[in-house]
């Protein structure tokens, strides 16, 4: 009876303590974060001002993977896993849809440098930015990059080590560089 007591409370004061943790780490911040979701104290979760980071229900955001919104916006549905040493970027901003398995060491990245020339230096260049939509219910295998500009249709697999440069279609499973579909 006791120990279920002191059981009872070391759970709650947990719970206290991380959902100060994570308050004054995101502090002034435009997160919407579920309360249902895990979020490892060792993730990286970053946005500045004029962007904004929403994580539905159910996720989990694994130690030393990143959310970096880059001035973009971030949406993730519900019961999305992200992976160690994954990195998410915001710039021309992110939807990811829900039940979406992402993989170790995967980058998705809604951003191109403008290319530089001799008139003009890489750091003043600028970017492009048209944002990347993935859809519900999309596996991201290991070491994948998803492009700029793509949209990744529902159901879909994505191949480790692919680098998806064009939209894949609904349904889809597409491996290599650039992906291209097997089946
Ligand atoms: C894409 C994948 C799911 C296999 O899909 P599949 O439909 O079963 O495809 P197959 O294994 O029949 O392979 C079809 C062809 O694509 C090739 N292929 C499969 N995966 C590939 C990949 N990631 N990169 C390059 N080629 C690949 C196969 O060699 C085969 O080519 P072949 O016909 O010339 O022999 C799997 O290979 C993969 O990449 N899994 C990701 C693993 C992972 O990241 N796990 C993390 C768990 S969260």
């Amino acid at each position: 009876m006791l120990y279920e007591f002191a059981r009872g409370m070391y759970r709650q004061s947990r719970k206290i303590l991380r959902s100060l943790a994570y308050r004054s780490r995101w502090r002034g911040k435009r997160f919407r974060i579920s309360p249902t979701s895990w979020i490892s104290m060792r993730a990286t979760i970053r946005a500045e001002r004029n962007s904004s980071i929403e994580i539905g229900k159910d996720c989990e955001i694994h130690p030393f993977s990143m959310i970096l919104s880059y001035g973009g916006n971030i949406k993730i549905g519900d019961r999305v896993s992200l992976n160690p040493f994954s990195i998410i970027y915001g710039h021309g901003g992110i939807e990811i849809g829900s039940d979406v398995r992402i993989a170790a060491s995967v980058t998705v990245i809604p951003a191109n440098h403008v290319p530089p020339s001799d008139q003009l230096r890489l750091t003043d260049s600028g970017l492009t930015m048209r944002g990347i939509k993935i859809g519900n219910n999309v596996w991201i295998g290991t070491g994948a990059r998803i492009l700029d500009g793509v949209t990744i249709g529902k159901n879909s697999v994505i191949g480790a080590g692919s680098v998806v440069t064009h939209d894949v279609a609904p349904n889809s499973t597409v491996v290599c560089a650039p992906a291209k579909k097997v089946s």
